[in-house]
């Protein structure tokens, strides 16, 4: 495997880099697999060069290996490569510069227009299509079989970031790339080769006790493990120059005010005007 420098660390390394020393876990078995999970970081600059020929069928070959809800396969991707096309899903999804510079940028589509011009070619009423359970399907579906690619690329030696604020303006993002009624842009994702100036460290996580319940939920100790982590980001923030110092103020400002949606709060009525009556 072609795998990053981080993806070559030992567990302990590896595991103190995503919690911080103090907040490791003691690590049971391990593999260069898990250590690829863990070397894991979203990367916002990119090289223009092109990925080898066949890369992105490699990548899609191990998005439809996910698993998927009952086998329906309810989604799609569309690969876009166009400097033209990709500077209009760039506008929409909050000027984000990386979306122009990766080589390859996919636009992962939860898809259930597919499944429904079945249904009407073999002339049989697929009864399920409008509930909210079929969109969260093929939401689920999409999301798996796009996280299986970010692990793909990553082995590869790419990078990639997900883009979620192609969400602020799903119609738009679904005329722009021909989307079919049933058919919603979920997030879109940069893969290419790291600028050498993009920042590059793995981003630090909240404290598994925090996360992980042993058979009953439990929220003993969670202000104790936020100040923790607060204080694990607040240094990685002042090491890459970003924001919002401590993730608490991250939650807060992403959470507290309907504005910082970017007009995602509409949500439910771009997806009744895109072929999802979410009963
Ligand atoms: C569904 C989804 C949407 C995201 N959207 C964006 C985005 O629009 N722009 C961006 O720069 N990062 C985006 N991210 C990346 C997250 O900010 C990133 O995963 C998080 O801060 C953790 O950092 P890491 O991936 O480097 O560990 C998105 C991630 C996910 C899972």
């Amino acid at each position: 495997m072609n795998m990053s420098p981080h993806a070559a660390l030992s567990a302990a390394d590896a595991l103190a880099l995503r919690y911080g020393a103090e907040q490791a876990p003691t690590h049971g078995p391990w593999n260069e697999h898990i250590a690829l999970l863990l070397s894991h970081r979203s990367i916002r600059g990119y090289r223009p060069n092109l990925l080898p020929e066949g890369t992105l069928e490699t990548l899609i070959a191990a998005a439809q290996s996910a698993a998927t809800s009952s086998n329906l396969q309810t989604w799609s991707v569309i690969a876009v490569t166009d400097p033209a096309k990709k500077a209009e899903l760039a506008k929409l999804a909050n000027n984000q510069k990386h979306i122009e510079q990766c080589p390859l940028f996919l636009v992962w589509v939860a898809d259930v227009s597919r499944n429904q011009r079945l249904g009407a070619q073999e002339r049989v009423e697929l009864e399920t299509m409008p509930y909210q359970e079929t969109f969260l399907v093929a939401v689920i579906d999409a999301a798996l079989a796009a996280q299986n690619a970010v692990v793909a690329a990553e082995s590869l030696g790419l990078s990639t970031v997900y883009i979620g604020a192609l969400r602020n303006h799903p119609q738009q993002v679904a005329k722009v790339v021909g989307l079919p009624q049933g058919a919603f842009g979920v997030f879109g994702m940069c893969i290419g080769y790291a600028a050498p100036t993009a920042a590059n460290e793995v981003k630090p996580r909240l404290p598994q006790a925090v996360v992980l319940h042993h058979e009953i939920y439990d929220t003993a100790g969670e202000p104790e493990h936020r100040a923790a982590y607060d204080h694990l980001m607040a240094a990685f923030s002042a090491r890459n120059e970003m924001t919002a110092d401590t993730w608490t103020k991250r939650v807060i400002n992403r959470m507290s005010k309907i504005a910082a949606m970017s007009g995602r709060d509409k949500m439910v009525a771009a997806l009744h005007a895109m072929g999802f009556p979410l009963h």
